[in-house]
């Protein structure tokens, strides 16, 4: 599991003209010079696979145009420090007769340590012979942001853009590594559930704009319409469908009680979302789907409410993770959700791969 994301990257990611476009927006001609960088003046590929095997160095790269924006991936190539998994930490060791060596752990027991450095070499180490063992949090990757011109970087972002293979079983693998929850029902409405279930950077990375058009459907208690609200400023708007009057009285009751006014309540049918044609720059459907019975003509008219640019983003419990918070019939795996979401016209642009229990995942309109 990644570590917070750092106010930084926020930044950089609201602040980025490229980071809502879909990859079909990123120009070929850059992405094949991106690409000619990877496999040679960079040497990525040294490091990074992009078929289905581990990287030597690295983490596998395949699908990594799904997962991270063009900010974030700016932001690796140029200080590569500043986000590190647990699993790509440097380990440095001394060992007692002053040699010094740098690596990837690759295994680890009570007694020894082996780690494989950045010539590629396995090396193994008695813990009772070393003289320092640390795991320093910076990242075995250099910083291109000498060796590589501003444009070139811009080139391989273009290319790792493309990158958009995914193994369903990666898919499971990045949603593994969870922290205890309860199966308590009361779980729901606990204060920690925004903290256990990083709420605030699901926001955060849809990256949505001051003045957005949004609509929440299946708002339920509000939990998500007022920080979508919030987000969205009072220049944007909110639309909550429900297709429970109870459940838009406790969503507005949610708006009001953090001092928003830029949320709309609409009654929804359950076949019908009742919303407007071509007007909305995100529909967002979160523990709701799942529940659609017939999700066809709900799903056609969210696709027609959509601008053509729109995004679509849908979050569900991951039926992967025997740790999410709900019985299975209330949760989806990876491949039922891309599965059944594509087929009513959407295209996947995005996986926020860093939640700890849920799956969301960003679409586009195919046009
Ligand atoms: C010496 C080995 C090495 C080389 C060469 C290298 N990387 Fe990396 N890269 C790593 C390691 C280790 C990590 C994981 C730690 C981190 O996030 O910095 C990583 C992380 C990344 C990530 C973030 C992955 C994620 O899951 O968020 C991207 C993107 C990336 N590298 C792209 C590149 C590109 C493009 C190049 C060539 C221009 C390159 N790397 C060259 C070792 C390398």
């Amino acid at each position: 599991m990644r570590s917070a994301l750092p106010a930084v990257i926020a930044v950089a990611i609201l602040v980025s003209p490229l980071s809502a476009q879909s990859p079909s927006a990123v120009s070929s001609a850059d992405a094949t010079a991106g690409r000619a960088i990877f496999e040679s003046k960079g040497r990525c590929a040294a490091c990074h696979a992009l078929d289905n095997s581990n990287g030597t160095l690295g983490p596998n790269l395949g699908w990594i145009g799904l997962l991270r924006t063009p900010a974030s991936l700016r932001q690796s190539l140029t200080t590569p420090d500043a986000e590190i998994h647990p699993r790509f930490l440097t380990i440095a060791v001394e060992t007692a007769s002053g040699d010094t060596f740098e690596g990837l752990l690759l295994n680890e027991d009570d007694l020894s340590i082996q780690i494989r450095d950045v010539s590629h070499q396995n090396k193994s180490f008695l813990k009772s012979r070393l003289k320092a063992l640390r795991r320093e949090k910076r990242s075995l990757m250099p910083s291109y942001a000498a060796t590589l011109s501003t444009r070139e970087i811009e080139q391989v972002v273009a290319y790792l853009r493309t990158l958009r293979t995914l193994w369903s079983t990666q898919a499971g693998e990045r949603t593994r590594e969870i922290g205890g929850v309860s199966e308590n029902v009361a779980f729901f409405d606990r204060p920690e559930r925004a903290e256990v279930e990083r709420t605030d950077d699901l926001i955060r990375a849809l990256d949505i704009p001051e003045g957005a058009r949004i609509a929440d459907i299946g708002a339920g208690t509000g939990y998500f319409t007022w920080r979508l609200a919030q987000r969205a400023g009072p220049s944007g708007k909110v639309t909550a469908v429900d297709i429970q009057q109870k459940m838009l009285d406790l969503t507005a009751a949610a708006v009001a009680s953090h001092k928003l006014s830029n949320v709309e309540y609409t009654l929804g049918v359950e076949d019908n979302p009742r919303l407007p044609e071509h007007t909305f720059d995100m529909v967002f459907i979160a523990h709701s789907f799942h529940e659609f019975a017939d999700p066809d003509p709900i799903m056609s008219r969210v696709r027609r409410s959509l601008k053509p640019a729109g995004r679509l983003v849908v979050v569900e419990y991951a039926k992967e993770n025997p740790e999410a918070p709900a019985s299975s019939l209330h949760k989806m795996s990876f491949d039922e959700m891309r599965g059944e979401i594509e087929r009513f016209g959407f295209e996947l642009d995005r996986i926020l791969d860093f939640l700890p229990v849920q799956h969301a995942l960003i679409f586009t309109v195919l046009q």
